[in-house]
């Protein structure tokens, strides 16, 4: 949601998304920037967001407008606030300069300390060369994000559009750098979240490319209209099939290892063991969080 436009504002907790982000960057205009945090600030604070995550995302470091972003809109939105998201990280120093910021400001603002997540977004070249030591960098960190549009200009590809198929590129442009991502953020246990789809009127598009990094492993994408929210609500859950496949296994597997002490046992026509308990849990997890229950026997 632009933080800048107080009519997108308040259409953010009519859209079923699991988290939203208030933007001071780059949907912003720079004559705006300072005018919107108190938007920003006040549309936390006085709308009902209902269950949703709440965070915004604040400049670059590499522009004037970072700390006082941080100051203003931590210190006037309350405890409804969760995460802050930091664009173009480039080093991991950047994750501990705004970590260290937030300690101050949660403390002169009666917030507890560690209250605010950060999220990071990886769309500079030089972030990704570093993502490694970016994920690891605080405790803080709770979201690791693919910036696609941004890292498209960094890498100056010949492209206009961000987030989108290359036709002519044979196979997928981005392959790398989402395993890159990916890696990194899931060795350091954190969310692994890709970022836009600019094309908000291709939807078939759209879907096919959630496809892509659903496969891979990425827990979700960003929207930037609402019928982008339901299509990532529908890839991204589990189906109720796969949910109860995925419980059934846990089922088999507990029998398998607590009752007939076995590691590996067959499971249909197929064998189950430690892995995957870890492949399905994550199935059950997920499809627990989209409100899916396990069909009656
Ligand atoms: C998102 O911020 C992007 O640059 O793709
Ligand atoms: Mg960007």
């Amino acid at each position: 949601m632009p933080g800048s436009s107080e009519r997108f504002l308040e259409k953010g907790p009519s859209i079923p998304a699991d988290m939203t982000f208030l933007d001071l960057e780059d949907s912003v205009a720079p004559l705006e920037k300072e005018s919107a945090r108190s938007k920003v600030a006040d549309a936390i604070k006085n709308l009902d967001w209902g269950d949703r995550i709440i965070c915004v995302r604040v400049n670059a470091w590499d522009t004037k407008w970072t700390y006082g972003d941080v100051i203003e809109v931590v210190s006037n939105s309350g405890d409804r606030l969760e995460e802050i998201m930091l664009p173009k990280v480039q080093s991991a120093a950047e994750i501990v300069a705004l970590d260290l910021l937030l300690t101050q400001v949660e403390q002169n603002c009666g917030l507890k300390v560690g209250h605010i997540g950060i999220e990071a977004q990886i769309e500079t070249t030089r972030g990704l060369i570093n993502v490694e030591e970016i994920c690891a960098a605080s405790k803080r960190l709770e979201t690791i994000i693919f910036g696609p549009a941004d890292f498209a200009a960094s890498m100056e590809m010949p492209v206009l559009t961000g987030g989108v198929q290359i036709p002519e590129y044979p196979g997928d442009h981005f392959h790398y750098v989402f395993s890159k991502i990916l890696m990194a953020g899931r060795a350091n246990g954190l969310q692994v979240i890709d970022g836009p789809f600019l094309k908000i009127r291709e939807i078939d598009s759209f879907r096919d490319y959630c496809n892509r990094t659903k496969t891979l492993g990425y827990d979700g994408k960003w929207a930037l209209h609402p019928d982008q929210v339901t299509v990532l609500n529908e890839i991204f859950s589990p189906t109720q099939e796969q949910f109860d496949r995925a419980i059934a296994i846990l089922d088999a597997y507990r029998v398998a290892t607590e009752q007939d002490r076995k590691g590996a046992v067959m499971f249909g026509d197929e064998m189950i063991d430690e892995a995957s308990r870890k492949m399905a849990n994550k199935f059950v997890a997920r499809g627990a969080r989209a409100g899916l229950k396990p069909s009656a026997k």
